[in-house]
């Protein structure tokens, strides 16, 4: 693959990335009273609608593999204007897409659908984090609305 092409061009919208990592293309059956009933399609679909309003374009993406989410940011993180990412599981370990993040230019937003804090300590600790903006935790399906109110307010040119 051709890593580093500027494979999206949206004409003058901004492309916000969104990556979810393994397990949760199981959303709406797994765990539910951990991660609710709202499904990953919902999820994008919500988050398309918002992007749409505000002229901007979401690309998302769901793997089950470490190095499919590193290619895709690779691939479409380096003409994004934003990234959005819940990594799963490789939150607590995965440094390969933790370099991958911190290497591409767009500010980044960890979103995690449950209160990583708040659970085993295994899930207290994020990789991720020290290279995100910043990290939304234990709002539900929400985060991933804020984090791109967040980023779409700084491609507007509002400082928070
Ligand atoms: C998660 C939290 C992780 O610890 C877990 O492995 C997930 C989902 C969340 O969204 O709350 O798969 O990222």
């Amino acid at each position: 693959m051709d890593t580093l092409r500027d494979s999206r061009t949206a004409g003058d919208k901004p492309i916000i990335l969104v990556l979810n990592g393994p397990n949760l293309n199981l959303l709406g059956r797994r765990e539910p009273e951990i991660y609710g009933m709202t499904t990953l399609d919902e999820i994008d679909a919500t988050l398309q609608e918002e992007a749409e309003g505000r002229g901007a374009v979401i690309v998302s993406y769901q793997s089950n593999y470490e190095g499919a989410l590193i290619d895709h940011v690779h691939r479409d993180g380096w003409s994004a204007s934003g990234i959005i990412i819940n990594p799963g599981a490789l939150t607590h370990s995965s440094i390969a897409l933790r370099d991958a993040i911190a290497a591409a230019p767009a500010p980044t937003v960890e979103v995690h659908l449950s209160n990583i804090a708040s659970r085993e300590p295994f899930r207290h600790h994020s990789v991720i984090a020290p290279v995100a903006r910043g990290t939304i935790a234990g709002l539900g399906p929400r985060g991933y609305v804020l984090a791109l109110r967040y980023l779409l307010d700084m491609i507007d040119g509002e400082k928070h």
